[in-house]
């Protein structure tokens, strides 16, 4: 049998109120300090960590045994609580007023040197720390992040048991839908060449929950989607999904609202103000180039449509003509920036697929800009007064169809926005995008895509031309954003067969593929479907934010790499041909 100590307590909790106290501390040897006669260590555990010095002429033996602790060797060590010298206490640590005067040493586990040193701001590399994870969770910083996620479980199951919401566990393995992300499959051994698919949301359950009557469900649930990784997306994450039935968008807003309130109360001591602002998609592309603004700082959006659409220069007047914007912002104080700086903007943009970029600087000598030849002064005059520029200002415009013309400028805004250090990083803002468009064309498709989801009821103001006009349709769809992340998506849903059979077609989805693939939810559309909304956080998004990391690897105790890979257990990885023949499966 190995040694078992039992701790009287945690590395984190002695104060000077237990000097006298004979204590026993169980925990990780985060350094050793060998000072001639005198040894020290830290010990550590995921509480905090305790100052243990060995005397040699206190107790020979555990002095003798302390010289062969290295770092990260699992000790117990009991002995006296006693205060620091004068001079040597470390305000910095809540055990900073105390030592613990060793009397026993147990070396409960011996370690290897950690191929990186444990430290919050530790400089190995991240695939390294992936592969080591076990070693990587032991420093306090991401101890600290698992700790904050725990507590969002508690306050998310605690806000929503308090508004009667009921939690539900929804299948793993489901049936695969054509819609949003790639699945993720598994094949089915029972019936040779047929698949599940791993939910990428429980998006269809929840609603034939509604239909089942459960009236207000919530899961903190995995969601899985086979798509490509960034520093905000994994293949499988945590969403807390949320279904609410005879709801308008207000009702699951506000329920929404509610919960990020008591997050931001509980975990970062700030009181949220609400309702939440709230922005149309069109205005948060007209104002901030983006559906999921950061509104933590300006340089907002002007557009200077009316202005040029008369004007001899063909590349604004054309723009207009054909419906798309001319549009910029102000870039304050920046009109210093030098012809290297602006070539290099220009090509900056050109590369985010703008066809270019006119700026016009505002300098001592007044408002200058190579396309006043085209635009004629008085333009220019006109441009900057509506802009609300003034000296010193540099002035950024670009011209293309719509879409692109504010997702460039978007981009734009947010490296300015960067570079010019206007993000503040201790301020949260929060708001509502609205009213998306229903559907998307999707150019590699040569098809409309649902922007949401397949399921989210069109407006109703809009249902004249779902048929004639699918792009300009607006769905009853709303995101939640904070700093500039999209931090929960949802929508009133259809209720009722026939309308979720029309959309469908306008997907490219037939009478024949919407039965096989969703013909439990038109079924269950016969009997009674309630009118019903919800909503889906990204809980890693949320627990990253709320940590302030900067990836939400950083907030999930095991994540993937970017290529989909846990280096710490090789996962995915090859198997046996005899698993592969039960499932009736060959590798080509
Ligand atoms: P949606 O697809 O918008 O909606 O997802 C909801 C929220 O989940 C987060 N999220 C992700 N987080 C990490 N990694 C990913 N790969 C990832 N993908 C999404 C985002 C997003 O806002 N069923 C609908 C919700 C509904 O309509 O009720 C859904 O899943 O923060």
């Amino acid at each position: 049998m190995p040694p078992f100590i039992k701790r009287t307590h945690t590395c984190g909790q002695l104060r000077a109120s237990d000097i006298g106290s004979v204590v026993t501390l169980n925990g990780w040897v985060d350094v050793r300090r060998d000072l001639g006669g005198v040894i020290f260590i830290d010990m550590r555990d995921r509480y905090g960590k305790t100052q243990v010095v060995f005397y040699p002429q206190h107790n020979a033996a555990a002095h003798a045994a302390a010289k062969l602790l290295r770092s990260e060797f699992v000790v117990s060590v009991t002995g006296t609580v006693e205060r620091r010298p004068e001079g040597t206490t470390n305000p910095e640590l809540a055990t900073g007023e105390i030592d613990l005067r060793a009397a026993e040493l147990t070396i409960l586990s011996e370690a290897e040197p950690p191929p990186f040193p444990l430290n919050d701001d530790t400089e190995a590399g991240e695939d390294l720390r992936l592969k080591y994870r076990f070693l990587d969770l032991r420093r306090p910083v991401l101890q600290r992040s698992l700790m904050l996620r725990h507590r969002m479980y508690l306050i998310t199951h605690d806000y929503f048991d308090r508004l009667g919401f009921i939690e539900i566990e929804t299948p793993v393995l489901m049936k695969s839908t054509p819609e949003g992300a790639r699945d993720y499959l598994v094949p089915s051994r029972l019936h040779p060449g047929k698949f599940y698919a791993l939910p990428q949301s429980p998006q269809t359950y929840k609603q034939i929950l509604m239909v089942a009557g459960f009236d207000r469900y919530v899961q903190i649930v995995k969601c899985f989607r086979d798509e490509d990784l960034r520093a905000d997306r994994q293949p499988e994450f945590t969403q807390i999904d949320v279904e609410m039935s005879f709801v308008r968008e207000e009702d699951v807003q506000e329920v929404a609202e509610g919960l990020m309130a008591r997050f931001f109360k509980e975990i970062k001591g700030i009181d949220i103000t609400l309702p939440l602002p709230r922005l149309t998609y069109r205005e948060a592309m007209e104002r901030y180039g983006s559906d999921k603004p950061d509104t933590r700082f300006g340089l907002t959006f002007t557009c200077v449509n009316e202005i040029v659409k008369e004007s001899p220069f063909r590349v604004f007047a054309d723009v207009v003509k054909k419906g798309g914007a001319v549009a910029g912002f102000v870039v304050p104080g920046a009109a210093s920036f030098t012809r290297n700086q602006m070539d290099a903007l220009v090509d900056y943009t050109r590369n985010l697929g703008a066809g270019g970029l006119v700026y016009i600087k505002w300098t001592e000598n007044g408002l200058e800009t190579a396309v006043e030849k085209f635009l004629g002064r008085e333009r220019v005059e006109q441009i900057a007064a509506s802009m609300g520029a003034s000296k010193g200002d540099l002035l950024l415009l670009v011209a293309d169809v719509w879409k692109k013309a504010y997702t460039v400028l978007g981009t734009l805004r947010l490296e300015m926005g960067r570079r010019l250090n206007l993000i503040d990083d201790n301020r949260y803002e929060l708001l509502w995008v609205t009213e998306f468009p229903m559907f998307e064309y999707s150019e590699e498709e040569k098809r409309f895509v649902a922007m949401h989801h397949p399921f989210t009821a069109p407006h109703p103001e809009d249902l004249a031309i779902l048929d004639a006009d699918p792009g300009s349709a607006r769905a009853r769809a709303y995101d939640l954003v904070l700093n500039g992340n999209e931090i929960a998506g949802g929508s009133i849903r259809i209720h009722e067969r026939a309308m979720q059979q029309r959309v469908f077609s306008l997907l490219g989805i037939g009478a024949e593929e919407a039965q096989v693939k969703f013909g439990f939810l038109l079924d269950a559309f016969r009997y009674g479907a309630p009118p019903h909304g919800g909503i889906a956080f990204g809980f890693d998004r949320m627990a990253m934010i709320l940590t302030g990391m900067k990836s939400i690897r950083e907030v999930m105790a095991f994540p993937k790499t970017a290529s989909a890979v846990s280096l710490m257990d090789d996962a995915p990885g090859p198997v046996d041909d005899k698993q592969l023949r039960e499932l009736h499966i060959r590798i080509v």
